[in-house]
């Protein structure tokens, strides 16, 4: 532990380092960095911020790299604790960035993302082979347009253009049998806007994404600002192919289906996602060494999260989750609830279970992961149940 007059001095030191003469001058956010970095050592943001390099920055860029760390300032539990608000701040601030990157995902800055879709050996990935009934499966990448700023530092202005961009690319969509449906949105005064009881059910099936003025990491970063103009969803009538606009991506493309063959549905993810690519006017953004640019750093590289709806009642009994996650942090996996992301998990005991990894790791990979998970779990729940 730490005294008092050593913590003081501590202070004091970073002053110097910023070569302000009194504590006054201090730029308030920089010493409530200071401070959370000696009370929270889990926040990556917190702990990557470096007070030489700070003051090496002009007052733009100084301004620039605390934008993105707003999130975790504000919320100092979080884990990441910030966000990119344009698709080159991970680039031009790049000192910092690479350093909350590699602590994140746990490899050194020289390292560079590949991207590769395919499993080796024409494996179908068939869960059905651990003796599973079909599961509800869902592959999920996000994009953003190199053209716009981040959702973090986007205008009303545009979000709404973001969405009548996707409009054009929508219509393109209505050729092309297996992706053809139907957009919703959230702007007050959109033709095609829900209703709460529309846009609730929705929510429910999985289909659209929770209210993002309810997320306080999403207000404090400006993710959920202008709440809800320009964010809307694109569906198919069986819900096999969703596109979100305007969520913590500009989109979060993504496939859905109760089946036993994850190939199928990395495959099909995969031609949705070219052919949108194609439909849209511009490219989405990429790094050269970071792969696809997303929002939270966390999802950088491949922005694809693959889940499985996993019911394990013996490993989460009452309603606990500590034992399935000790089983499933060395696999890679992360658990999640029944509604995603920071929810509870179902009453049966079911769960989301996925791989953790998105960056320095292949599509493919990222997929047969989350198929060795599974039939890992499985065994270990049916070893709990036969005692
Ligand atoms: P994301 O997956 O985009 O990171 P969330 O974790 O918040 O975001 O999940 C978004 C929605 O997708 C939630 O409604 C969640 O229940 C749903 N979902 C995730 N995985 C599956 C799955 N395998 N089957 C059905 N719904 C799923
Ligand atoms: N900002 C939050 C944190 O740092 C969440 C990060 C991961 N989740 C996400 N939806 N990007 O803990």
């Amino acid at each position: 532990m730490q005294s008092a007059i050593a913590a003081r001095r501590n202070v004091l030191n970073w002053r110097d380092v910023l070569s302000l003469e009194c504590a006054d001058q201090l730029n308030p956010i920089v010493e409530k960095i200071i401070q959370l970095k000696e009370s929270h050592p889990a926040n990556i943001a917190v702990q990557c911020f470096d007070a030489e390099y700070f003051s090496s920055l002009d007052s733009g860029l100084q301004q620039r790299l605390l934008d993105c760390m707003q999130s975790g300032i504000d919320n100092p539990e979080s884990e990441m604790g910030c966000y990119a608000c344009q698709a080159d701040d991970y680039d031009v601030l790049r000192p910092f960035f690479a350093k909350a990157i590699s602590r994140y995902h746990g490899q050194d800055s020289q390292s560079r993302h590949v991207s590769d879709w395919t499993i080796p050996d024409g494996d179908m990935l068939d869960i059905a082979e651990f003796g599973l009934p079909p599961l509800s499966l869902r592959i999920r990448v996000g994009r953003n347009f190199a053209d716009l700023p981040l959702t973090s530092a986007m205008t009303q202005q545009d979000r709404t253009s973001l969405e009548k961009r996707m409009a054009d690319v929508f219509e393109q969509l209505q050729s092309n049998p297996e992706l053809a449906g139907t957009y919703v949105s959230l702007t007050p005064g959109h033709p095609n806007q829900l209703t709460q009881q529309e846009y609730e059910k929705l929510v429910a099936d999985h289909v659209m994404f929770k209210a993002m003025d309810a997320d306080p990491y999403l207000i404090s970063a400006g993710i959920a600002g202008d709440w809800p103009h320009g964010r809307g969803c694109y569906y198919t009538p069986d819900h096999s192919f969703i596109v979100w606009v305007g969520e913590e991506d500009h989109l979060r493309i993504m496939c859905m289906k109760t089946g036993t063959k994850l190939k199928r549905v990395l495959d099909q993810l995969h031609s949705a996602l070219q052919f949108i690519e194609r439909s849209a006017a511009s490219p989405f953004a990429r790094s050269q060494d970071f792969g696809t640019v997303t929002t939270c750093p966390t999802n950088l590289g491949t922005g694809m999260r693959a889940s499985v709806h996993l019911n394990l009642p013996h490993l989460t009994t009452g309603g606990s989750l500590d034992k399935v996650k000790e089983i499933a942090a060395p696999l890679g996996l992360g658990i999640r609830g029944m509604g995603g992301e920071h929810t509870p998990i179902g009453p049966d005991g079911t769960v989301d279970v996925s791989p953790r990894a998105r960056l320095y790791i292949t599509e493919g990979n990222i997929v047969h992961r989350l198929y060795d998970g599974i039939g890992q779990l499985i065994k270990a729940e049916q070893n709990l149940s036969s005692h």
